[in-house]
């Protein structure tokens, strides 16, 4: 019970890495406000995370805009009191290069992926100031550190997201605000499978296309999103008490190539 009394946002929580690390909070103890567009998945989350014995409620929320972010912390602290941890996990992905990003692709990227993340972040931080401290991880990605092709958008995003999470810890640190990333390399989530990213006909199984197309990875294989969850559960926890201003890679060994 890891986060026994402690209460934790986690933005896009109704499906993949959101969805598991609810879960995973969950059966540490925490109570849960959990958040995304897609109310049908995130209402089954949220009863999930009430079976695990946690205290969860799910609000419906477009994280670009402002006043679904001051709700979903206004419900967090109508239903809890206050705000131990802010996951910010919402995110989008956009491929693409410098000349072929429309603008709108653009402005959609950095509306979720970038000022979603701050805007969540400045409307806590004040709740953890009087509280005395508080924990923010950020969800990166393995190109907050490194760049990666056709992905222009997405890659300037996440290279924000590890320089915001840098800037955050040094600002927040005498408040005793921890401010650290997760940076994780590909991951399985349920998205890839829904959008068909990997391509397979007989006698090819997906089983085998996923296989081949994980081989660059030192590990030989995808992330699952557990795996991620775990490593969350670290940083958000006091076990990581003396750690802030990191940037944790959980890729498989990607980034040591
Ligand atoms: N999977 C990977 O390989 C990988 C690798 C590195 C980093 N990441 C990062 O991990 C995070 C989660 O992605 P995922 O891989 O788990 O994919 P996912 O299953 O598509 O999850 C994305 C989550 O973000 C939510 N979301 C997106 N736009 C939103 C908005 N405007 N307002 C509120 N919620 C929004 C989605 O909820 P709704 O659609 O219901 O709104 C969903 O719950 C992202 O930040 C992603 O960049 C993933």
């Amino acid at each position: 019970m890891r986060l026994k009394e402690k209460t934790a946002i986690i933005t896009g929580a109704t499906s993949g890495i959101g969805k598991a690390t609810a879960l995973r909070f969950a059966e540490e103890g925490a109570s849960l406000v959990i958040t995304g567009r897609r109310a049908e998945l995130g209402k089954a989350v949220e009863a999930d995370c009430r079976q695990r014995g946690a205290h969860c409620v799910f609000v419906q929320a477009d994280h670009t805009k402002e006043s679904d972010c001051r709700k979903v912390v206004e419900t967090a602290l109508t239903e809890f009191g206050r705000v131990d941890i802010l996951f910010n996990n919402a995110g989008i992905v956009m491929k693409g290069m410098a000349d072929t990003t429309p603008e709108d692709v653009w402005n959609d990227t950095i509306a979720i992926n970038i000022t979603a993340v701050w805007r969540m972040s400045s409307l806590v931080i004040p709740q953890m100031k009087k509280q005395g401290g508080g924990v923010i991880v950020n969800n990166g990605s393995d190109w907050s550190v490194v760049a990666g092709r056709n992905a222009f958008p997405y890659v300037m995003s996440k290279g924000a997201v590890g320089m915001m999470t840098k800037a955050m810890a040094l600002d927040y640190a005498r408040e005793n605000i921890r401010v650290n990333a997760i940076c994780p390399g590909d991951t399985l989530v349920d998205r890839w499978l829904e959008k068909g990213y990997f391509e397979y006909s007989d006698p090819v199984t997906l089983g085998q296309a996923i296989q081949e197309s994980s081989a660059y990875i030192p590990m030989g294989r995808f992330g699952k999103p557990e795996e991620i969850a775990n490593a969350v559960l670290f940083l958000a926890s006091d076990e990581s008490s003396f750690v802030t201003g990191h940037l944790l890679l959980a890729d498989g060994g990607n980034t040591a190539q």
